[in-house]
């Protein structure tokens, strides 16, 4: 009796559940394949993890749907109607009115001041992604970037400060401030700069922009059109995806240590009608010590978890990944990134009544520089380079911030105690010092929360991306060193295949694929990627058994 070929799907993200629904979708009728999503966690959704918190639902993972022209994500939630609902979510439209910048010493910035280097940024960003040329536009400071004559394989942290000195150059004659304090121009600038910087980290999770490839950035892609979250929680997309699965294919608490395969064809076998049912070619081993055999595998787990996991002695995969494939796995860039989410307590109690007035503003928070002796001493350091604290929708006493880098795994590995300490530290440090700049003092210091009564927060929620260990990190960006061409690499199957002649000689093709975000070349570090990646792999092997459009 002929066994059918048996699939088994590594993790129960976007990537892995988008390539199980393919292939079911396209073979169910014809009964084709025997398939299994092994996931090591007990929920569905990997890095999609929608949440509550104070009542509202909240993302500890992926967040927006970055375009949603031509999205496959947005047409999903839009066809399953996810983007409505009558609940308050974390929509962030807060934001539609105008953040304030508030700068250490507690100074409320003039747009005057903050504008020209928002847009200096910006503006140096679309050159970095390729979105304008470098010597567009009448700005003497973007001349400047062109003189050095290409970027060569620097940095888009390197870049940027380059940017920041041309445009220093062509404004000398700047007047000096007043009003702030101690903050001269110049420091106000930078600061701003690097708060821009800030966030910038976060949505690359290169902890270090030093460390993220200039040439590269250009080749990331998102699609066109507004940003927006899904009302209904991102895991309605993954629950929609799961849902065509018949009970028993999604087999949670399944973590997978170690990946047998046979790289080399030893005796290859004329087949003559295709499959041959004698021997599965893989062995996985799951942390039950039970063992699965397969045909294929599609590997979806981090880049992170990979790069852990084929690290010297470390073998999770036997024999180990040849070596073109352990390089791109090393070379990539995976950090950290994680949200926080707080409630304020506008009255200094936990009670926020309906007739609470006050409303915490959308703040975008300017430090000073490292090293600088103006600092002030009781805010954290891993809260200097948070660049906003906000509600997560207009009126909300939820406040969201992002953290990246050291500063995003140190967070992972503080009570909820330090943390509200620090947080209530940094908000108080943005408030006047006692004596002088009274005119200057934020507005939202001014009311209930004023004159001593310090800024208080209650309640904490923050996601630990980076110890979890079956992730180990957010998400991948291409470090310098690395390349576009390592994303590629990253999605190649095995064993490798080299011509038709060899193809033909190997016993068993695709016995390990790859999907997840960290192989898609264009749109890696986000969820559509990951769902492209999860199409592309069932595809390749909907077309080894040639029944593509079944
Ligand atoms: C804080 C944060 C914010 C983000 N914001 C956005 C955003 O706004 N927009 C956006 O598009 N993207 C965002 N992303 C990125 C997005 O979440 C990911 O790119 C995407 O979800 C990755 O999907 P995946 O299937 O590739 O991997 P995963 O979701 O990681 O799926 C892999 C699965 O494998 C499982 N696994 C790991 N090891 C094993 C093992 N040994 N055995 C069995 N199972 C295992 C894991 O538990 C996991 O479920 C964000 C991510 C984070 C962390
Ligand atoms: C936020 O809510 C207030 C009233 O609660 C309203 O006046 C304001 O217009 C709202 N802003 C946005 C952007 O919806
Ligand atoms: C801020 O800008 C306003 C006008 O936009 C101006 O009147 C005010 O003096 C400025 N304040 C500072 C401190 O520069
Ligand atoms: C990167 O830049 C350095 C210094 O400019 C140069 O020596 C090196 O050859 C460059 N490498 C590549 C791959 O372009
Ligand atoms: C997912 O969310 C739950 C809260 O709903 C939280 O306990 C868990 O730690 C989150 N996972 C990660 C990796 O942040």
């Amino acid at each position: 009796m002929a066994r059918k070929p048996r699939i088994v799907i590594i993790g129960a993200g976007m990537a892995g559940l988008t390539a199980a629904n393919k292939l079911y979708t396209s073979t169910s009728s014809n009964d084709l394949f025997e398939l299994v999503v092994v996931e090591g966690g007990d929920r569905i959704g990997g890095r999609i993890n929608t949440s509550e918190f104070c009542g509202d639902r909240i993302e500890m993972g992926a967040t927006w749907i970055h375009g949603i022209g031509g999205s496959p994500v947005h047409q999903i939630a839009r066809e399953i109607h996810a983007l409505e609902s009558d609940q308050p979510w974390e929509c962030m439209d807060g934001f539609s009115d105008e953040p304030k910048t508030v700068a250490e010493g507690g100074f409320e910035l003039n747009a005057s001041i903050v504008d020209p280097i928002s847009t200096l940024f910006n503006n140096l960003m679309d050159i970095a992604q390729g979105k304008l040329a470098p010597n567009s536009g009448g700005d003497a400071a973007l001349k400047g970037c062109t003189s050095n004559g290409g970027f060569g394989n620097q940095s888009v942290g390197a870049f940027l400060r380059q940017g920041l000195d041309a445009y220093w150059d062509s404004c000398k004659d700047h007047e000096e401030l007043s009003g702030y304090g101690e903050w001269s121009r110049k420091l106000l600038e930078e600061a701003i700069f690097a708060m821009h910087e800030n966030t910038q980290r976060t949505y690359t999770s290169a902890g270090d922009l030093f460390n993220l490839d200039f040439e590269a950035e250009r080749e990331h892609r998102m699609f066109p059109g507004e940003e927006i979250t899904i009302s209904k929680g991102y895991l309605s997309v993954i629950e929609h995806l799961a849902s065509v699965l018949p009970p028993g294919v999604i087999q949670l608490g399944c973590k997978v240590t170690r990946i047998e395969w046979q790289p080399e064809s030893k005796k290859p076998v004329e087949i003559p009608n295709g499959y041959d049912s004698s021997s599965r070619p893989v062995k996985i081993h799951i942390c039950d010590g039970s063992v699965m055999l397969a045909d294929h595998v599609i590997v979806t787990i981090s880049l992170g978890v990979l790069k852990a996991g084929t690290g010297q002695d470390s073998g999770m995969f036997n024999p180990p990944l040849p070596s073109f494939k352990t390089e791109a796995i090393s070379r990539l860039g995976y950090g950290v990134v994680n949200k926080l989410f707080l409630q304020w307590s506008p009255n200094g109690n936990q009670t926020a009544g309906a007739n609470d007035k006050a409303k915490f503003p959308s703040l975008q928070i300017v430090f000073h520089p490292p090293k600088s002796e103006l600092r002030h001493g009781k805010i954290p350091w891993w809260m200097r380079r948070t660049a906003s604290l906000s509600p997560i929708y207009n009126n909300s006493n939820v406040l969201l911030s992002w953290f990246a880098g050291k500063e995003a795994l140190e967070l992972e590995t503080l009570s909820d105690e330090e943390i509200l300490n620090g947080v209530s530290a940094t908000v108080s440090g943005l408030l006047p010092a006692p004596k002088p700049h009274k005119e200057n003092s934020p507005e939202f210091c001014k009311g209930s929360a004023s004159e001593g009564s310090e800024v208080r927060f209650v309640k904490v929620l923050k996601s630990k991306w980076g110890s979890d260990p079956l992730f180990l990190g957010s998400y991948s960006y291409v470090a310098v060193g690395s390349s576009g061409a390592d994303l590629d690499t990253m999605a190649e199957p095995l064993p490798k295949i080299g011509s038709i002649e060899l193809d033909r000689g190997v016993h068993h093709p695709l016995q390990i694929l790859f999907a997840g975000e960290a192989t898609h070349r264009t749109h890696y570090s986000t969820t559509h990627g990951a769902y492209f990646s999860g199409l592309r792999e069932a595809n390749r092997l909907l077309q080894h058994y040639r029944c593509v459009g079944v």
